[in-house]
């Protein structure tokens, strides 16, 4: 048996695993990583790795799938399937890596029969009976384990994983003494922990009055004896507390700082606010140069960034994000987040800033998330201690913070799945599909949820719905019936489904839109304009709720082309139709896109508008277009090893016609774009 280890360091086939990734990643091995390697190669138990952020849980993952030399790794969210595929491509050149996620749309036996398949929940649940670990690898990853307290279709797929047989490595940073116990039971899992952080973690609090925002006694932080905010200063609100904190820290001690806020909105006003207070200096004003500016976040980010402040949220195009990233880890600077940063995203400064400890709901954020985002403070190698600061308002803010926060850094996981009927179903349809209804029960007991919370009531109403959605399948029958099952479509999936098989794209979209929203119980009325107006796009420029109704709609339509393809075949009309369907939502039916549509993939398409949203609205002014085609032809080719120039040249003139329904596009254009493109 050799293990595709032996490809990176050929001639080292007697060394144990732990050498083996030593020697390839050029790192010593902490004693949570060596204990969870061992275990990887010595035995074939599961694992749950237990250890603070920013320990190295990755390099154990990368450990497993290597040493397997196939397999998956599931993850809660986006950012952090792209961030791993990003990575996997740059360190494993001989392994293939794939993603698929609502984002990525690759045929099926494709996706498979890639080395490292890196997948959503929803994707595993639609293609569990086509996956099979003998072929396609028996080892899966599961990154931030505890994020099944958010998602049920994230328990669901451990639950169908772990009933597959496959070998679970579980990843986490925060999990309960209690917790860790029952997931141990739950899976069968050795248990790999460690409590000890790398770094240091100071934490400190500042203190300000409710309504007038005065700074109150009890705390003033302070940095090299001198208080950042004094007693009595009033400050216009939280926002501007955290903006005034991040900027003296970072003028004082010029170390990288990161701030904390939870929506889009607060994190571009805290930049800007920061950003006013600090000079420009000649690093940063060249990282802004390189910034792309084409929609108002990135504007906001050029403007900011030449002055060291960087701004990281889903609505920055992936170039953008990219130079962020990079040029941070390089120059430092402060960068203002929402999420993105924070789970399990690898980008460390030494100081961090809470804004708030309200999420994007106004509740109060769990000691879970609270440490998750903590610990990005402290940079292992940089810093001998990471320092966290949080802006309170009022008494019972300064509670919780003390009482809650720092008392406990983990959160029970509260599985959902019991509580959860529609995803309970839409697990259990590719079960009975293949094993028939006596097997649901069954599975339904082994859920986390059960284990936790025995509540037979719950089992009941969940087997009788699923009855009721195999009746609602038996009236329909045939192939139709069985793949839809075979790949857990609930009703209203199968109904959004048939509705764009059977009508053409405008038709469609307006009952498509009805039944979407009735998943959320959302008015359609209250999403219609904004995803008639842009399609997909409006999961990036519509309002929060249709945000996610386009998020669902775009994942329907995708799991549609899959469900097209496995009842009429790859060839067929409707698979055809289908596909055709699911890529006018992404370009929202405009003609002008059309042709640039049938050009790029659709995953780049989708970038390209997200980065220069100009090629559906079309650009206001020459200079505009000018510049937006450049910036949209770079992100089309930013992952792309090599660039040719033909096909740099023809996508820049589709992505002028789009903006400007002009077909020639200006000559300089054309050499600009080319110059850019290279230039990454
Ligand atoms: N043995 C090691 N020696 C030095 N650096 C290491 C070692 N193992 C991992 N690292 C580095 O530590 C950083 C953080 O690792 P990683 O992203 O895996 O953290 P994590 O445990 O997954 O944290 P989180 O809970 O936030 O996801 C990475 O930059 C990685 O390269
Ligand atoms: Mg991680």
């Amino acid at each position: 048996l050799t293990s595709t280890l032996d490809k990176y360091l050929g001639g080292n086939r007697d060394k144990s695993l732990a050498e083996k990734i030593e020697r390839m990643f050029k790192v010593k091995l902490s004693n949570v990583q060596l204990q969870a390697v061992n275990l990887i190669e010595n035995t074939n138990d599961n694992i749950i790795v237990s250890a603070p952020t920013g320990s190295g849980k990755t390099l154990i993952a990368y450990s497993a799938l290597l040493h397997s030399g196939k397999g998956f790794y599931l993850a809660p969210l986006i950012s952090l399937m792209m961030e791993k595929y990003n990575e996997m491509t740059r360190i494993f050149s001989d392994h293939t890596i794939m993603v698929s996620n609502r984002d990525y749309r690759i045929p099926a036996p494709k996706f498979l029969s890639a080395d490292f398949k890196i997948m959503s929940p929803y994707k595993f649940l639609v293609l569990f009976n086509e996956i099979d670990p003998s072929q396609h690898g028996n080892v899966i990853v599961v990154d931030e384990i505890h994020k099944m307290s958010k998602d049920p279709l994230f328990e669901a797929s451990i639950v169908l994983a772990k009933r597959k047989g496959f070998r679970i490595i579980g990843l986490s940073a925060t999990i309960t003494e209690d917790d860790l116990q029952k997931l141990s039971q739950w899976l069968n899992a050795k248990v790999v922990r460690s409590d000890n952080r790398p770094v240091e973690l100071q934490y400190h609090y500042i203190k300000m009055k409710p309504l007038t925002y005065t700074i109150t006694p009890e705390e003033n932080y302070t940095f090299n004896k001198k208080p950042i905010l004094s007693f009595g200063d009033t400050i216009f609100d939280r926002e501007q507390a955290a903006a005034i904190v991040a900027s003296k820290i970072y003028l004082y001690s010029n170390k990288p700082v990161i701030v904390w806020s939870p929506t889009r909105r607060n994190v571009e006003r805290i930049a800007k606010m920061i950003a006013e207070e600090l000079p420009e200096k000649p690093e940063f004003l060249s990282v802004s140069s390189i910034l792309p500016a084409s929609n108002p976040s990135e504007k906001l980010l050029k403007f900011t960034a030449s002055r060291g402040v960087f701004i990281h949220h889903g609505g920055l195009s992936a170039n953008a994000r990219a130079i962020v990233e990079r040029e941070y880890r390089k120059h430092g600077g402060i960068i203002v987040t929402a999420y993105t940063l924070s789970h399990g995203v690898n980008i460390p400064g030494t100081y961090l800033i809470f804004s708030t400890i309200y999420d994007e709901n106004k509740q109060v954020i769990s000691p879970s998330l609270f440490h998750q985002i903590a610990g990005r403070a402290g940079r292992p190698g940089f810093d001998d201690k990471g320092v966290i600061i949080t802006i309170l308002v009022g008494d019972s803010e300064e509670s919780y913070y003390f009482n809650v926060l720092l008392k406990s850094n983990a959160s029970e996981i509260t599985p959902l799945l019991l509580d959860s009927p529609y995803s309970a179903v839409k697990m259990l349809l590719p079960v009975v599909s293949k094993g028939g209804m006596s097997a649901a029960i069954n599975v339904l007991k082994d859920s986390f949820s059960y284990l936790k919370n025995p509540d037979d009531e719950a089992v009941k109403e969940t087997i009788s719905l699923l009855e009721d959605v195999i009746k609602y399948y038996d009236i329909i029958g045939g192939k139709e019936a069985q793949v839809s099952m075979d790949m857990g479509l609930l009703p209203i999936e199968y109904e959004i489904i048939q509705t764009a098989l059977s009508k053409e794209y405008h038709e469609a979209l307006s009952e498509i839109i009805q039944k979407a929203s009735s998943i959320y119980g959302i008015e359609p009325s209250a999403v219609a304009n904004d995803i008639l107006k842009y399609g997909y796009l409006a999961t990036w420029m519509g309002k929060a709720e249709a945000r996610e109704v386009a998020n669902t709609i775009q994942t329907i339509l995708e799991t549609g082309v899959f469900y097209a393809s496995r009842v009429f075949g790859w060839d067929s009309v409707e698979r055809k139709h289908m596909s055709k369907i699911a890529k006018m939502f992404t370009y929202a039916g405009n003609p002008l896109v059309e042709p640039l549509a049938k050009t790029v993939r659709i995953d780049t398409l989708r970038r390209m508008i997200k980065a220069a949203p100009q090629i559906v609205e079309g650009a206001s002014d020459f200079e505009d277009a000018y510049n937006s085609t450049i910036v949209a032809v770079k992100e089309a080719f930013y992952m792309r090893k090599t660039i040719k120039p033909k096909a740099v040249k023809k996508i820049a003139t589709l992505v002028w016609y789009a903006m400007t329904g002009s077909e020639t596009p200006p000559s300089d254009l054309i050499i600009d774009v080319l110059k850019e493109v290279r230039r990454r």
